[in-house]
């Protein structure tokens, strides 16, 4: 069980795989910690799956900052790690200055997507001190740019810049590097080549930590699952008996 991100490496040396989950508020987050979770992740995937946007390219810093701060006051040991949204990091001093805000309200570190082009923000926000994690491979603030969500790394050509862009933000200094949806042989490869803990999502199983949208997991979003999601409980359907039984006992009392 992780008490601090400066454990991360201990972990990749030891070979112990690392558990990784999204929380946007503060039972979730106060229950995922007491059960024992590695990392807590307050994902911009909160547009989608809290907030009913099509997308996450509408959730924006003060989105974030709220459902951070609850998260916050949610957990007593997991370190909290927070998403910088779309168009909040396209310059190194705006990204600074949206990462420190994402901190004060109780973040651990910070998440920003992209690779090489992004260095300059990562290494602004790294040299103040602030820890930070990588996201690379299909990045879900470029879906509307690319037209849908497209699994990355098919290509040598796309695996040669995805291993460049893992290599730049470790050179970097990123604690952490999510690989989303991508050929799980470069997900592999990286985790091989990077000092950064690898957490896949959608990338196979050779990743140094794994992260699902938790939503996925308990079956409380049922309306869409990506495929390599398996949800273990079915907290949808699990809301809906109990609002009806109530619902039956309230108006059978109305009627007698
Ligand atoms: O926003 C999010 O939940 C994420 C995960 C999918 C890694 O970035």
């Amino acid at each position: 069980m992780l008490t601090s991100l400066a454990d991360l490496p201990l972990k990749k040396q030891a070979g112990e795989r690392v558990t990784v989950l999204t929380a946007y508020d503060y039972p979730t987050a106060r229950l995922l910690d007491e059960a024992g979770i590695d990392l807590l992740l307050v994902g911009d995937s909160l547009g989608m799956v809290v907030l009913g946007l099509p997308d996450t390219t509408g959730v924006t810093l003060d989105m974030m900052l709220h459902h951070t701060a609850a998260v916050r006051r949610g957990v007593k040991r997991v370190p909290v790690i927070s998403d910088l949204p779309f168009h909040t990091y396209d310059t190194p001093d705006q990204a600074l200055a949206n990462a420190r805000r994402l901190i004060q309200a109780g973040a651990d570190a910070v998440k920003l997507e992209g690779g090489v082009p992004f260095i300059p923000q990562v290494r602004s926000i790294i040299q103040a001190g602030i820890p930070f994690v990588g996201h690379i491979g299909m990045l879900p603030q470029s879906v509307v740019e690319e037209g849908g969500y497209k699994k990355k790394g098919k290509t040598p050509a796309q695996a040669e810049q995805l291993i460049a862009d893992a290599l730049a933000l470790d050179a970097a200094g990123a604690c952490a590097i999510v690989l989303e949806s991508m050929v799980p042989d470069v997900a592999t490869e990286i985790t091989r080549q990077v000092k950064a803990t690898t957490i896949g999502i959608g990338a196979g199983s050779g990743t140094d930590a794994q992260v699902l949208v938790t939503p996925d997991l308990i079956g409380s979003f049922p309306w869409f699952r990506p495929p390599f999601a398996k949800a273990r409980a079915d907290v949808a359907s699990e809301i809906q008996r109990a609002v009806k039984e109530w619902m039956t006992e309230v108006t059978a009392k109305t009627a007698s």
